[in-house]
């Protein structure tokens, strides 16, 4: 695992995005996994930056969201739908045809999960997976117990998960029980992985996550096994790092 700590949570966005751009510099038709949350929010601001002032250009891209709310419309303002397209996708040149998300009308859940796996082998394999983390570890929605072979699958959301969340919703009785997540087997065959964290309250998850032991008991750990994974941390995320602590 590769470790890069930056002073604080901007300089940290900023890193994540010069690693993306130098990839889509390298290979202009890159197959890019996304994530959502308050970490992506300046990751995606710093990429938009990029393309209008830098000529970026996402017009090869594909991409592939890492899960979604089951049971909420597309336009719904908490979908991950509508936070990529207001974040990144209406800012950029991506053809909206090449950007994909689970489906979360889908009538047949399972169908929808094995759909989206079919696709992202179709489209040849994730190059890059971009990654937030859970307060309990999670990646994407891989909650505790997640066994570290899954796939795109239906995943009941935890309750650290529901009250770290739910202040993202207008109502937060609204938040979703459910959603549909790619699995951390899923994950773990990107090319490469990036993963974010920022700010002192990711700073104990952070730690048990990268020198812990590998747990189903905390998805993250399996990122231990990629050959292929950066994580871009803020001083204040990385404060738990034993390392950290040798002074
Ligand atoms: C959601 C997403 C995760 C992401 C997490 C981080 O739960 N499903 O993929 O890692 O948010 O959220 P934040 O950046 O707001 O801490």
């Amino acid at each position: 695992m590769e470790i890069i700590i930056r002073l604080d949570a901007d300089s940290a966005a900023c890193e994540a995005a010069r690693l993306i751009a130098e990839e889509l510099r390298a290979n202009p038709q890159l197959v890019l996994g996304l994530a959502t949350g308050r970490t992506m929010e300046s990751v995606y601001h710093n990429l938009v930056r990029m393309h209008q002032e830098e000529d970026l250009d996402f017009s090869g891209c594909r991409t592939f969201n890492l899960d979604e709310y089951v049971g909420l419309a597309t336009d719904d303002p908490s979908s991950y739908h509508h936070f990529m397209k207001e974040r990144l996708f209406s800012k950029v040149n991506i053809d909206p045809c090449n950007t994909h998300l689970p489906d979360p009308k889908a009538s047949h859940l399972k169908a929808e999960c094995k759909h989206y796996e079919r696709l992202i082998v179709e489209a040849g394999g994730i190059d890059l997976q971009l990654l937030g983390i859970g307060l309990n570890g999670h990646l994407g929605f891989n909650e505790p117990f997640s066994a570290l072979q899954s796939r795109t699958h239906v995943q009941t959301l935890d309750r650290v998960t529901r009250n770290q969340n739910a202040l993202l919703f207008s109502d937060p009785a609204r938040m979703p029980h459910q959603a549909i997540t790619m699995g951390v087997g899923t994950i773990l065959e990107a090319r490469r992985c990036i993963l974010i964290a920022t700010g002192s309250n990711k700073a104990d998850i952070i730690a048990r996550s990268i020198e812990g032991k590998m747990t189903a008991m905390i998805t993250a750990t399996a990122l231990q096994l990629h050959p292929a994974c950066t994580v871009v941390l803020d001083e204040a995320a990385a404060s738990n790092l034993s390392r950290m602590q040798v002074k």
